[in-house]
């Protein structure tokens, strides 16, 4: 299984809970009937729209409509579910074992519906030996934690066959959440997710940007254990990732927080010195959609072939995902672009310590030594040696050494 795939288990527990047991017994034998699902599609599309090229129409609370929660867990909380994962995997790549803890606090700012809460569930209990979970569920509609507590609470008893030493518990506040208004929470959490929630917050209002800081600053002060967490993802819009990215520099600038990743250092986004407004850094992983998005995208016409989204993990230890890579020789990379193959030459988009630069490898230049090159994907980190700069590029010459570090 790829760490993206979706259980099976939990897509069944959520066409039950939409649907209807019969529905839920048609899915376990293969293709649920479109009839079925055409009322939920319409739905889906209506707020896929929103969420992208009607944003200022986004009702405030719009999961308190059951449609519009309906349509959340069948098709937006399967898509966002492996994004939690590959964060939490990415941690699970620290050498220290940062996940590997007998008890584990989670607090899931603008939880929805539990997106971020249900994954992670699954990912502690199947991938480490965690032995007890906490989670606290915060949103301002509570007819979306109502949603939120049914369902981690259902999967929670479906995962105890196969852990069945693992508690788990849930507390779920009902609050609209603002820089200086944190209160109700309370303790020290290990992981802390706000997964698509900071786009939302102070939307459109001036200074919003600055206020997202403070807000990641301030969750940070009150809430973050020591050797804990926080972690960010958000829509991989130009837009949103952009904003994220200059929330980013403000955290770093202003606070004891560090970038554990993407980036694999803490100065300020090279991207946003030297790129251009076209440019945004954000992630996309190969997965496979489960069964009633790839029917919901047919009768949409959305493609949702790739999961793509914005990411930013913060620590306050100092610890970095490249401790993971430090054996590597020379200076390090990760890819915040695609490669691109022309005839002759192949480049990609690279960013380092202090730097954004295109990287250029000319077919004739190609050796043995250089040759890790060509496999760089997008999220790839790779060390490179010997490059020679140019003006407006980095050269892979002859004499270049590069190593990508392992998945
Ligand atoms: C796009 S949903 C994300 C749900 C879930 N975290 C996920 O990634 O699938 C954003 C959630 O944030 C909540 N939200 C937005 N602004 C909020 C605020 N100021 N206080 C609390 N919750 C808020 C909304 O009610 C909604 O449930």
């Amino acid at each position: 299984m790829m760490i993206t795939d979706f259980p099976p288990e939990l897509e069944r527990l959520i066409v039950q809970r939409t649907l209807g047991e019969e529905a839920a017994r048609q899915f376990e034998q293969g293709l649920l009937p479109n009839r079925v699902l055409a009322p939920l599609a319409r739905a889906v599309a209506e707020l896929s729209a929103r969420f992208t090229t009607e944003r200022n129409l986004l009702p405030a609370k719009y999961t308190d409509s059951k449609a519009a929660r309906a349509a959340y867990l069948l098709y937006f909380l399967p898509a966002n579910f492996p994004k939690t994962a590959l964060l939490l995997d990415e941690l699970a790549a620290h050498p220290d074992s940062l996940l590997q803890k007998e008890h584990i606090r989670i607090l899931d700012l603008g939880s929805g519906v539990g997106t971020a809460t249900v994954s992670a569930l699954n990912y502690l209990a199947r991938k480490t030996q965690v032995r007890s979970i906490e989670a606290v569920a915060v949103d301002s509609s509570a007819e979306a934690l109502a949603e939120c507590r049914s369902l981690a609470t259902e999967f929670a008893q479906l995962l105890e066959d196969e852990s069945p030493n693992l508690s788990f518990k849930l507390a779920t506040i009902v609050k609209s959440l603002k820089v200086d208004s944190l209160d109700g929470i309370n303790g020290s959490f290990d992981i802390i997710i706000a997964s698509n929630l900071l786009n939302e917050l102070f939307s459109g209002q001036e200074g919003s940007l600055r206020d997202r800081a403070r807000f990641i600053k301030s969750v940070a002060q009150k809430f973050l254990a020591a050797d804990g967490s926080i972690l960010i993802i958000e829509p991989s819009l130009r837009s949103t990732t952009r904003e994220l990215q200059m929330v980013r520099d403000l955290v770093v600038a202003e606070s004891e927080l560090n970038i554990y990743s993407p980036c694999l250092f803490d100065d300020l986004c090279p991207m946003l010195r030297e790129g251009t407004e076209r440019d945004w850094c954000h992630s996309a992983y190969p997965w496979h959609r489960p069964q009633t998005i790839k029917q919901i995208d047919q009768m949409i016409g959305n493609r949702k072939e790739s999961l793509k989204f914005a990411y930013m993990i913060f620590r306050r230890d100092g610890k970095q995902l490249r401790d993971a890579v430090s054996n590597l020789p020379g200076s390090l990379w990760r890819a915040v672009g695609d490669m691109q193959t022309e005839k002759g030459r192949s480049f990609i988009y690279l960013c380092g310590e202090g730097s954004y630069r295109r990287h250029t490898l000319l077919k004739r230049d190609r050796t043995p030594e250089n040759r890790a090159f060509e496999d760089i994907e997008r999220g790839d980190i790779a060390s490179i040696s010997g490059y020679i700069e140019k003006e407006k590029e980095t050269r892979i010459g002859r004499e270049t050494t590069v190593t990508k570090a392992k998945e």
